[in-house]
């Protein structure tokens, strides 16, 4: 029967496919550096010993001693046996497996179109570039110009062009021996059922070279020139392309750097290119789909962060909903996930025109943690001070909640929501572990609180000293200093945060901006600036609808303190006078016997 598995075919398996990819599939890993680590699925551990290598590709355990490539892996894993595990690594890459004297001429042509496909859509990929180049690429060249894109990011993204002409490439390749069945199984030639006739899928379009991880070309998007139907034009699915799993611009970006270590998820091919034109190097587009498990499972491998890019219109909330319900079920400890909202009528291609690199990258770390764009979500539109509308709150974020892996997060957002509700957590856990809390429950856990809501404490939250917490509210939302007392006699003082405070509110009042990027682009490349950029890029667990309030908590505390020193502050201060020498009056000496005695308590 089945005959030997020839080697060649075997390295030729290993090399393309990533024991990252294999073990992820199977194990939860974590990116370390330049290796990815989780619990050994070979013995019972609790801490994790067991790495994975992408530059060796292989897996070590330091704590039973397994060691492998992606077929040992399987073998081990599934309990496979050697040519099975082949099977399954060649099924995953659509890869037939050829055995060694083995008569199956069917088997034999599959691989032998298999190959051929991927050669053939290098083929397209170099002809498209060269056509660029000729005089009839001009229009093309002409386009991307006016677009803002160098010669330089035209030839590290490959484009090109594909000629108006309706036998250009179909000829180019028949030249070259390849058959037209082939063309049209990888989507390059259009086959007509009724009249038999074929012709070129993209005809007078700027093509864009799809790249898988390794840098293959796997398929096209080709943009028309000016305003015709459709606008873009995609490979449809092929033996190597599977437009859900695929996103455009990774290869590249892992190009640019050494260690990825964020990456940006935007919409079109362009924003990716125009992004890249500013220096910004690290985005990826999905090809016309929403962000899928596939894509999130993928860049989570390579990257601990992913930045979601979204339109500030309806369509971009309702995508960025998805994508949160998308990835909450991977932020693992170590990984975050943040939302970035553009204006209305802005995408990351124009935007980055308008404001530059230093600006859009300011708005990157100005984008909300997965956390404070899930309380601002369920928060929308409701009024909580009411209490039906606290409980449809807590059961919106608790049904998130359930469905995010335990961790450092779940636990936060958890204690957060039982503060934002004013409802013991331990309530809330118990909710969370029944399947889906029933909504009277919730009700039920959330109605008798009501009164300590109302004075939950607005001021007490958190590892940042109170002027810290007030300076970053308005690093967020420089517009709140509009509801702020005049002259800036409240900040704290003999604290820097506080008196970055009186200078951010005095810049923001004589400047009239509304914008985080205005700020930081003012103090930038100054300690205060690096001071702003940390508590922009630090979560702020507060709905946007909240933070006006929050604020006038905090400065009320501060108001009152001022007037009212607490009783460590006025005996320091008495000690502090006394210790430089001073006298104290009789008045003063008594004033300070009295708060030690009350501090003695
Ligand atoms: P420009 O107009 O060139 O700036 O393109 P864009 O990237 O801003 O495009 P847009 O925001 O309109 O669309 C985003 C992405 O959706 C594109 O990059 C394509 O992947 C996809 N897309 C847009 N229009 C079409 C279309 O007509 N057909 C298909 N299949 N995909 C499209
Ligand atoms: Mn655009």
């Amino acid at each position: 029967m089945a005959g030997q598995i020839p080697q060649r075919f075997i390295d030729d398996l290993l090399a393309r496919v990533d024991v990252v990819e294999v073990v992820g599939e199977r194990v939860q890993l974590k990116k370390s550096g330049r290796n990815h680590s989780g619990l050994c699925p070979f013995h019972q551990e609790k801490s994790p010993s067991f790495t994975v290598s992408q530059d060796k590709q292989f897996y070590h355990c330091f704590g039973c001693g397994a060691h492998g490539n992606a077929l040992r892996f399987l073998m081990e894993y599934d309990n496979l046996r050697f040519p099975e595990a082949v099977e399954q690594l060649a099924a995953r890459q659509g890869m037939e497996v050829p055995r060694e004297g083995a008569d199956d001429p069917r088997a034999q042509a599959r691989e032998k179109k298999r190959k051929q496909g991927v050669n053939l859509l290098e083929l397209a990929a170099s002809f498209f570039r060269e056509r660029m180049k000729m005089p009839e690429g001009q229009a093309a060249r002409g386009y991307l110009e006016r677009r803002g894109l160098s010669p330089q990011v035209v030839e590290e993204y490959g484009i090109g062009f594909a000629p108006n002409d309706w036998e250009a490439l179909k000829r180019h390749l028949g030249e070259q021996g390849i058959s037209e069945a082939v063309q049209v199984e990888y989507g390059l030639l259009v086959h007509r059922e009724e009249s038999g006739r074929t012709y070129d899928r993209f005809r007078d379009r700027v093509m864009f070279p799809i790249r898988d991880v390794k840098g293959n070309t796997i398929a096209f998007g080709g943009r028309v020139l000016g305003d015709a139907k459709p606008k873009y034009l995609n490979s449809p699915e092929t033996p190597v392309f599977h437009k859900g799993r695929e996103l455009y611009g990774l290869f590249e970006a892992r190009q640019a750097h050494r260690q990825l270590e964020r990456v940006l998820i935007v919409e079109g091919y362009m924003d990716v290119v125009a992004l890249a034109q500013f220096g910004i190097r690290n985005a990826v587009a999905t090809l016309g789909t929403s962000t899928s498990e596939d894509h999130l499972t993928r860049l989570f491998r390579m990257v601990d962060e992913v930045v979601f890019c979204f339109d500030g219109d309806r369509a971009g909330r309702q995508a960025a909903t998805r994508a949160l319900e998308t990835v909450l079920p991977m932020m693992i400890d170590g990984r975050q996930a943040r939302f970035l909202f553009l204006p209305e009528g802005e995408d990351p291609d124009t935007l980055v025109r308008n404001e530059g690199a230093e600006g859009f990258q300011d708005r990157v770390i100005c984008a909300s943690p997965l956390s404070e764009f899930l309380f601002d979500q369920a928060a929308a539109g409701r009024d909580l001070a009411r209490i039906e509308e606290r409980e449809r709150y807590a059961s919106q974020v608790l049904k998130a909640l359930a469905r995010l892996p335990e961790g450092v997060l779940k636990s936060l957002l958890l204690s957060e929501l039982a503060k934002r509700t004013g409802v013991e957590q331990a309530r809330f856990e118990a909710l969370l572990a029944t399947p889906e809390p029933p909504a009277e429950q919730v009700l039920a856990a959330v109605e008798p609180h009501e009164a300590r809501y109302r004075e939950s404490p607005a001021v007490s939250r958190g590892a940042l000293s109170l002027a810290a917490r007030a300076l970053q509210l308005l690093v967020h939302e420089p517009g709140l200093v509009e509801r702020l007392p005049e002259g800036d006699d409240w900040c704290p003082e003999g604290d820097p945060d506080g008196a970055l405070c009186r200078e951010v509110i005095a810049l923001v009042r004589a400047g009239g901006y509304r914008s985080a990027q205005v700020l930081l682009a003012h103090f930038h490349g100054s300690q205060e600036g690096e001071r702003l950029a940390a508590l922009a890029h630090r979560e702020l667990l507060i709905p946007r609808a909240n933070r006006g309030a929050e604020l006038d908590g905090l400065v009320a505390y501060f108001q009152r303190n001022r007037q009212q020193p607490t009783r460590q502050q006025e005996i320091d201060a008495l000690l502090g006078r006394k210790r430089q020498g001073e006298t104290l009056t009789a008045e003063e000496r008594r004033r300070l016997m009295t708060l030690l005695a009350e501090a003695e308590k």
